[in-house]
Formats: C-alpha cells, sequence, structure tokens
C-alpha cells in the first residue's frame, strides 16, 4: 500500500485522473474498475477536462461500475448508471456497450452477478480500479464483515449507510436497502487499485484501513493484501495516521522516475 498525502482533495484528485489517463494512454483498450461517491467526482471532472483538451481517448476503453442499488431503474436519478452517465460517460467518447454497471432491475440476481464476473474475466481482468471508502470501512457497497474473498452479490446495506447516503435521495427511507456489489475478492484481482479518502470524517477509517489489521470489520484494510494499491488522501483525512511522517518521507525521496510515474 502506497500512501500519498496531498494538500487538497483537488490536487489528489488531479493524481487520481494522471494515474487514470496514464494507463489508458498506456493501453488503449484498458478495463477500468469506477467507483460512485462524492469523492471521485473531481476525478472525472479532469478526466473530462483530458478528453477534451488532450483528447484522452475512451473509444477503446471498457468500464465495469462497482455496485448498483437494488430495484432502481437505471434512469432513476439516484441510480449510478445515472450517475456515471451524469459525470462521466456523456462527456467522453465511451462506446456505450462498452460501459459495463450492475443491473438493479435484474431477474435472477444470483445468475446477474455470475455473468458480472464473468464477463469482467472475459475483458482480460481489471486493470486500474477507483475507489472510495465508506465511513464504516466498506468498499464498493461491502459493508463490515464481508467475505474478504466474496464476489459479485446481493447485499444488505447498514443503517449507517442508509443515512450516509440518503443525500442523493429525498430522505433515508428511499434509499433501498439491497445493492449488488463486486466482492472484495472481485476488487483484489484487480490489477492496480487507487483509493480517495478526502476531509476529516474519513480520517479515523483511513487510518485503520491503513495502519490497522486486515479484518472484515474493515472491508478497505484487505488492500493491505493487493499487490499495487495507491492510497490517495489529503491533509484532513491523513489526521490519524501514525506513521504520517514516514509516507511524506517516502514521497519526497522517490525517485524521479517514480514521482514522474505518478505526477506526469
Ligand atoms: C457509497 C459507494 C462507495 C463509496 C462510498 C463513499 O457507499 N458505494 O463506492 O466509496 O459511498 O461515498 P463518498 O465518496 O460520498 O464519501
Amino acid at each position: 500500500m502506497e500512501v500519498i498525502i496531498k494538500p487538497t482533495a483537488g490536487d489528489a484528485s488531479l493524481i487520481a485522473a494522471k494515474l487514470i489517463a496514464r494507463q489508458i494512454r498506456h493501453k488503449p483498450t484498458s478495463v477500468l474498475g469506477l467507483a460512485t461517491g462524492n469523492t471521485p467526482l473531481d476525478t472525472y471532472r479532469h478526466l473530462v477536462k483530458m478528453h477534451q483538451g488532450e483528447g484522452l481517448d475512451f473509444s477503446r476503453v471498457t468500464t465495469f461500475n462497482l455496485d448498483e442499488y437494488v430495484g432502481l431503474a437505471p434512469d432513476h436519478p439516484a441510480s449510478y448508471h445515472s450517475f456515471m452517465w451524469e459525470y462521466l460517460f456523456k462527456h467522453v467518447n465511451i462506446k456505450p456497450l462498452q460501459v459495463n454497471i450492475p443491473n438493479g432491475l435484474a431477474k435472477n440476481i444470483p445468475e446477474h452477478c455470475r455473468e458480472y464476473e464473468d464477463k469482467i474475466r472475459a475483458c482480460g481482468g481489471i486493470d486500474i480500479q477507483l475507489l472510495g471508502i465508506g465511513g464504516d470501512g466498506h468498499i464498493g457497497f461491502n459493508e463490515p464483515c464481508s467475505s474478504l474473498s466474496s464476489r459479485t452479490r446481493i447485499k444488505t446495506l447498514t443503517r449507517r449507510t442508509i443515512q450516509d447516503n440518503s443525500t442523493f435521495f429525498d430522505s433515508a427511507e428511499q434509499v433501498p436497502l439491497h445493492v449488488l456489489t463486486m466482492g472484495i475478492g472481485t476488487i483484489m484481482d484487480s490489477r492496480s487499485c487507487v483509493l480517495l479518502a478526502f476531509g476529516t470524517r474519513k480520517a479515523e477509517i483511513v487510518a485503520k484501513m491503513v495502519e490497522g489489521p486486515i479484518s472484515a470489520m474493515v472491508p478497505a484494510s484487505a488492500l493491505q493484501w493487493h499487490e499495487k494499491t495507491t492510497v490517495l488522501i489529503d491533509e484532513e483525512a491523513s489526521g490519524k495516521l501514525t506513521r504520517k511522517d514516514y509516507y511524506q518521507w517516502v514521497y519526497q525521496n522517490k525517485p524521479a522516475w517514480q514521482t514522474a510515474e505518478i505526477e506526469s
């Protein structure tokens, strides 16, 4: 796990966008794993700007989103389908057939989840997975106690996540109880992960994820076991890390070629 602390969420988001853009330029047929929530919004804005201003080409890119609410039609304003089209897909030249988001209206949910997994494998696996983190340590919608080797499946949200996500709905009562989410095992199979977390309200869970034990109680802590995860956070979210000085020291003293791989 590499921890990069930037002064602001904007600085960290720019780096996340550069890492994704670099991946696409290096391999135009890249498979991206994408996330929703407030956290990745700036990263998507940067990617849109890179497409419009620098010609970043999404035409051969395939995407897989982490999760979706069960029972919401794709055109529901709070669905993750709507979110992704609103903030990223409609602004870039991605082919709609290459966009994959779990279908919250699937009739046969176990079969749909198996097919989602099969499709990720058939596309060669995810090259870079973008992640946020829930206040309780969930990634995707893998709530505490999720199996660390879980695959795409249905999950039940915690009361806390329902409350946290209610800002995208008119009220907490409207947040669906059930969701479809890639599993932790699915996420762990990605060749690289970029996890973003911003603000003081994420500081405690970031410290548990990075410095606590690997535990199903903090699903994001599984990433300690991942071969190539970059945790990109702002100053505020770094407030509870005990080895903050060390992470900054490592970053400041990187060989120039390594810094270039991240910042250029
Ligand atoms: C939702 C999403 C997660 C996201 C989390 C954090 O639960 N399923 O993928 O990481 O919210 O959201 P935010 O970025 O708004 O804090």
